[in-house]
């Protein structure tokens, strides 16, 4: 069967699936202060019509999942979706992107449905810091979160931490010491200007050569490793001698897009071949019908006209683009 190639040439097989637009926080970066109007629930895939929509992918080469929301785990009986998933021939990691809130309490039937690893939004360890970010987090119950997940063997697990400049970047040394004696895993990620992000991202973007500069300050030698099992851009280090490691997003300052594998489905059933573009085709009619192959052919069609790479940074230099960016906000991605 045809498999999911882009016109250039590039193979996609990890399709991110956001399964709600709703999130418990409200992440500066993600989200304005007033929060977003919620898509009403019957514009929502249902869970079948995401099974059917990978499915049909998964003879196109189709290999790895995530699960992202806005915040996934506010959708009912998610570990239901986790199932039907997980018995799809040729799937072969199923991961989710979590702020970790409720983890404590779903750890255990995730895992049991066929969940494998957890990506957790963790961008301060201090209370009073981590409540601002997320306007009313507590970081104590995404530490328990992490715990039920390092307990059930939701693993590797990683920590997302979006970088800010004189918000967060004085805990990077804080966050990298977590994985000298721990198997965590700490991503930090350049701050992207998308949806709310884009008024704040002048004064707040950081770029991540501020990390190695850290850890030179703080005496530690790293080395470049292959890191954890993924299917994502990061790119990873160790402090020579730890159990974790720490990797580096950085979207903005250095391109991935040459080798991207990722496709996109919203929670209103959208096709996104690029995070960063507008361009987006609605196959939820297709998923509804039960019609695999019209499926194929729209992921087919959606992968044709895949823009070569983001051009972020010509936005931000007020330079013309060659494609209109994304109205979506992060939180109706997915990250
Ligand atoms: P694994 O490597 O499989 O663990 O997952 P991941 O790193 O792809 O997933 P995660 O949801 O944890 O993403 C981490 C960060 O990378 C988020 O901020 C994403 O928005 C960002 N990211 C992932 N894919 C892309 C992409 O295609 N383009 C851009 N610009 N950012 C991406
Ligand atoms: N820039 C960078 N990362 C972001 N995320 C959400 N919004 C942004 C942004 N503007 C990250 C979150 C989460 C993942 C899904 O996306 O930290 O870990
Ligand atoms: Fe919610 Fe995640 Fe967005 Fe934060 S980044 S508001 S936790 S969807």
């Amino acid at each position: 069967m045809e498999q999911l190639l882009d016109s250039f040439g590039r193979k996609h097989d990890y399709l991110r699936i956001s399964v709600t637009d709703r999130c418990n926080l409200r992440c500066v970066y993600c989200m304005p202060a007033e929060g977003v109007v919620f898509q009403p629930h019957e514009e929502i895939m249902s869970y079948e019509e995401i099974a059917e929509t990978v499915s049909a992918l998964a003879p196109m080469g189709l290999r790895k999942l995530r699960i992202t929301g806005g915040e996934p785990l506010v959708r009912k009986d998610l570990d239901k979706l986790i199932t039907m998933l997980s018995g799809i021939p040729g799937i072969e990691d199923i991961a989710m992107t979590t702020n970790g809130m409720f983890l404590t309490s779903k750890a255990a039937a995730l895992k049991q449905a066929g969940l494998n690893r957890v990506n957790i939004s963790l961008d301060s360890l201090r209370q009073d810091r981590f409540a601002m970010i997320t306007r009313g987090g507590e970081v104590r119950r995404v530490l328990e979160g992490l715990q039920a997940a390092v307990e059930i063997g939701l693993d590797p697990i990683k920590l997302n931490v979006v970088l800010m400049k004189g918000v967060n970047d004085d805990e990077i040394r804080d966050f990298i010491a977590l994985t000298l004696d721990k198997p965590l895993h700490v991503r930090f990620i350049e701050y992207m200007p998308i949806g709310s992000a884009t008024d704040s991202w002048r004064s707040t973007y950081l770029p991540l050569s501020t990390v190695d500069e850290v850890c030179r300050a703080a005496g530690w030698e790293t080395e470049d490793v292959t890191g954890p099992r993924g299917n994502g851009p990061a790119e990873s280090k160790r402090v020579v001698g730890a159990a974790g490691t720490f990797g580096l997003i950085h979207p903005v300052s250095e391109h991935f897009c040459d080798n991207c594998n990722r496709l996109r489905l919203t929670a209103d059933g959208h096709i996104k071949a690029c995070l960063y573009w507008s361009d987006e085709l609605h196959v939820r009619p297709l998923a509804a019908a039960g019609d695999r192959e019209g499926i194929r052919a729209m992921f087919l069609k959606a992968l044709g006209g895949k823009p070569k790479n983001h051009e972020m940074a010509l936005a931000l230099e007020k330079k013309q683009q060659s494609h209109t960016p994304t109205v979506r906000r992060m939180s109706q991605i997915g990250g």
